[in-house]
C-alpha cells in the first residue's frame, strides 16, 4: 500500500480511509499518533500488525470534545474528570477512567475494566475526529521500541507502505507523548509524566501521587505501555548528568567508535568535531524536550555511531518528563568517570 502524504486541507481524504478502516497517523502537539476508528475492531488490530506492539499494551482514545468521553466511560468520576478537562484540554494530559461494560473492544483497552481518554491540542486532527464522528485510537506511530516520531518523516520512515495516510503538520510542539493519569483509583496518580506536571495537577486536584512510574524491573507497573524497551536507538545510549563531564566522556568513548552529542548549543559550541556528530537540542530544557527523539532518530540513522552522549536534567517540572524518556533509551545509564 502506497502510504498518503495528507495535506491540511485535504483532511476529507483521512477521514475518507479511516471510515474505510484503514489506518492513518495524525499530529498532535505532543508526537506523530497512529490512528484507527476506535469502535472498529479489525481497524484496530491493524495498529497493533503495523507498529509490531504487544497485545497486552492497551491504546488511548482521542476525542474531539469532553462529550465524547462520556459515551464509553462511566460517569463515576465525571466531576473530578472535568475539573481536569477543563483546565487542560485539549492539551497533553491523557485521563484513565473506568468505562460502561463492553463499551469499547478489549484490543482497545487491553481487557482492562479501564481506558484512556485525550482531547489532542491539533486543530487538524479534531477536525478529522469531529467529522469521523468516533473516537481514534492513537499510540504514537513508531515502530514498537523506538523514539515517538515527531515529524510526518519520522513516521513515514517507520511506517511508510504498512498505513494509508499520514497528515502533514510539521513538527510536533511538545515533543514527548501526553502525562498519564489515573483516575480509576483512589488516589489519582500519575502514570507517566508529561508536559502536564504533578505540580499543575496537584494544584487542581490535590494529594496527586506522582511517582508511579518509578517502577522497579520485578515491579509491573500500572500502565502496561512503561515496561517494554522504549525509545532506544541502536547506539549505546549514555546520560551526562553534569555538563562538565562532556569532554571525557567523549574521550574515553571516542576510542572505541564514533560518538554523538546530543546537547543544548552551549555545550556542543565547545565541541571542535565535525558537525554531523552534534545534534542539537536547542537552548533550554522545553527545546531539549521538542528535540529529544528527533536527535535519537538522527544519530539511529548513522551506522557508525556507536554512542550517544546525551544531557541530562536535573529538577522537577518537565525534567522530569525527560529524564523519564531519556533513562528508558538509554536504559538508566549514566556516565560515571572510567566506568
Ligand atoms: O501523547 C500521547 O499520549 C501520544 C499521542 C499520539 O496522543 N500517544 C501515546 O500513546 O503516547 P501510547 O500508546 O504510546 O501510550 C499510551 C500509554 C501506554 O503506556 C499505555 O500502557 C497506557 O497509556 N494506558 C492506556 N490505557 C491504559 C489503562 N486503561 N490503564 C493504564 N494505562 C493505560
Ligand atoms: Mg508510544
Amino acid at each position: 500500500m502506497k502510504t498518503e502524504l495528507i495535506s491540511k486541507d485535504n483532511l476529507n481524504l483521512a477521514v475518507e480511509f479511516l471510515a474505510k478502516g484503514q489506518l492513518v497517523a495524525f499530529p498532535t502537539e505532543t508526537v506523530y499518533g497512529l490512528g484507527a476508528d476506535a469502535t472498529n475492531v479489525d481497524a484496530v488490530k491493524k495498529v497493533y500488525k503495523a507498529k509490531g506492539r504487544p497485545s497486552d499494551n492497551p491504546l488511548i482514545s482521542h476525542v474531539s470534545s469532553p462529550d465524547m468521553v462520556w459515551k464509553y466511560a462511566d460517569e463515576k468520576y465525571k466531576k473530578i474528570a472535568e475539573k481536569l478537562m477543563d483546565k487542560f484540554w485539549p492539551g497533553p494530559l491523557t485521563i484513565i477512567l473506568p468505562i460502561k461494560p463492553n463499551s469499547l473492544s478489549s484490543n482497545v483497552t487491553g481487557g482492562l475494566t479501564t481506558a484512556a481518554f485525550r482531547m489532542p491540542d491539533n486543530k487538524s486532527t479534531l477536525e478529522v475526529i469531529s467529522k469521523l464522528n468516533k473516537p481514534l485510537v492513537g499510540p504514537s506511530a513508531n515502530t514498537s521500541g523506538k523514539p515517538s516520531p515527531t515529524l510526518p518523516e519520522h513516521v513515514l520512515h517507520d511506517l511508510n507502505d504498512k498505513i494509508a495516510g499520514v497528515i502533514n503538520d510539521g513538527p510536533s510542539k511538545i515533543g514527548v507523548e501526553s502525562t498519564v493519569i489515573d483516575l480509576s483509583v483512589k488516589t489519582p496518580t500519575i502514570l507517566r509524566p508529561g508536559f502536564i506536571t504533578y505540580e499543575q495537577l496537584n494544584n487542581v486536584l490535590r494529594d496527586v501521587i506522582s511517582d508511579q512510574h518509578k517502577v522497579s524491573d520485578t515491579e509491573v507497573p500500572k500502565a502496561p505501555g512503561m515496561k517494554y524497551k522504549h525509545y532506544a536507538p541502536n547506539a549505546q545510549v549514555i546520560i551526562i548528568d553534569n555538563p562538565d563531564d562532556f569532554k571525557t566522556a567523549y574521550e574515553e568513548k571516542a576510542k572505541f567508535g564514533e560518538v554523538g552529542i546530543l546537547a543544548t548549543d552551549e555545550i556542543l559550541s565547545k565541541f571542535e568535531i565535525d558537525k554531523k556528530f552534534k545534534f542539537s537540542l536547542g537552548k533550554n530544557i522545553q527545546t531539549s524536550l521538542k528535540e529529544l527523539f528527533a536527535g535519537l532518530r538522527y544519530f539511529d540513522n548513522m551506522e557508525a555511531v556507536k554512542f550517544i552522549l546525551a544531557q541530562g536534567y536535573s529538577g522537577n517540572g518537565v525534567a522530569t518528563a525527560y529524564m523519564n524518556r531519556l533513562n528508558k533509551s538509554a536504559g538508566q545509564i549514566h556516565y560515571k568517570k572510567g566506568e
